[in-house]
């Protein structure tokens, strides 16, 4: 059953992530056609707590689709997982009088949400934002897609003068607890191994290849994910360069570029689309769940389970990935 929403709250908290801005404009232009008021939280949960925030109208939201980062600004606040600080920013929810609370960002911005939730009865639901791509219940999180092919364009240019230079590169991307920015990129980049938190034997495969190596390569793309349990991109060079010494090894940190720069299209639209079905999900009376895109249908995942999922990676593409790069 449809149900009236007057006023909702909106916050973007955790890491930034291209598309976020994309996800703010749905949400604000949806709820401005819906008649519902919406009260932008500046830096997250931070900003909740100390009352920090915009009305949003439809032209705060104008000319930001294309940009990276967020309008709202972002934090991972501490002060927040405390019981003082849920019952404050509880009480900025009353102020407000808030009949609806959008979260667009990680699991960890969810786990706050669900526990926060026992603070205050106002319907929440969540949009993923994170360029991990590590969480349950959709097949996008906001973020991913543009970090790839920011990887992938970098790795493009690396290959340019790995090859002059008949290099070995190794190449660290973003990735904490999760390897699929490392996978996808390295399939796209025909890059020669990966390394990441979900395998435990990948510097073994790494080390098995370096005869074929030698025979049938010139340049070397390594892709390291800042998560793998071998410490990262320079423990691995070391690695490579005592095991072959004849081979020219460098390192790239491509770090935070990952997270910043204009949305694709393909971010763009997802984002979209999640920002105005977490409005629509809010008039349907969803609670404390998230929305996600799987198989090009919206659906809504509990923030409880919608964790990291770590080890869950396609076996198969790590198959394709090495077939292809032979
Ligand atoms: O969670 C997204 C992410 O970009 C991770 O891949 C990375 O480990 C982390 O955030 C870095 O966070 P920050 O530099 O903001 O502390």
């Amino acid at each position: 059953m449809q149900s009236t929403v007057k006023k909702i709250g909106l916050i973007t908290s955790g890491g930034d992530s291209s598309g976020m801005n994309a996800c703010i404009r749905a949400i604000v232009r949806t709820a401005c056609a819906e008649g519902i008021e919406v009260v932008g939280f500046y830096r997250g949960y931070e900003g909740i707590m100390d009352n920090d925030f915009v009305a949003m109208t439809t032209e705060k939201v104008a000319n930001i689709i294309h940009r990276g980062g967020t309008i709202l600004k972002t934090a991972r606040s501490m002060r927040f997982m405390t019981e003082e600080g849920m019952k404050h920013a509880a009480q900025t929810f009353e102020k407000h009088q808030l009949d609806g609370f959008i979260v667009i960002g990680g699991d960890g911005s969810f786990k706050g949400a669900n526990e926060f939730s026992k603070y205050h009865s106002v319907k929440t639901v969540g949009c993923p934002g994170t360029i991990d791509n590590d969480l349950v219940g959709t097949d996008f999180t906001i973020g991913y897609d543009t970090a790839i092919n920011t990887v992938t364009e970098a790795i493009d240019k690396i290959r340019d003068t790995a090859e002059s230079h008949d290099r070995i590169f190794v190449v660290e991307v973003m990735g904490r607890d999760a390897g699929l920015i490392a996978l996808r990129s390295a399939i796209a980049c025909g890059a020669e191994a990966i390394l990441i938190p979900e395998r435990k034997n990948d510097l073994e495969i790494l080390l098995s290849k370096k005869k074929i190596w030698r025979k049938t390569k010139s340049s070397k793309i390594v892709i390291v994910a800042e998560g793998d349990e071998t410490g990262g991109a320079f423990e691995v060079s070391k690695i490579i360069k005592n095991e072959c010494p004849e081979f020219d090894v460098r390192v790239t940190i491509l770090g935070h570029i990952q997270r910043g720069g204009n949305p694709t299209c393909m971010e763009r639209v997802n984002a979209s689309l999640m920002g105005y079905y977490a409005v629509k999900a809010l008039q349907q009376n969803h609670n404390n769940e998230m929305i996600g895109i799987v198989n090009k249908k919206v659906c809504y995942t509990p923030f409880k389970n919608a964790v990291k999922h770590i080890d869950e990676l396609n076996p198969e593409m790590l198959t394709i990935l090495d077939i292809l790069s032979a």
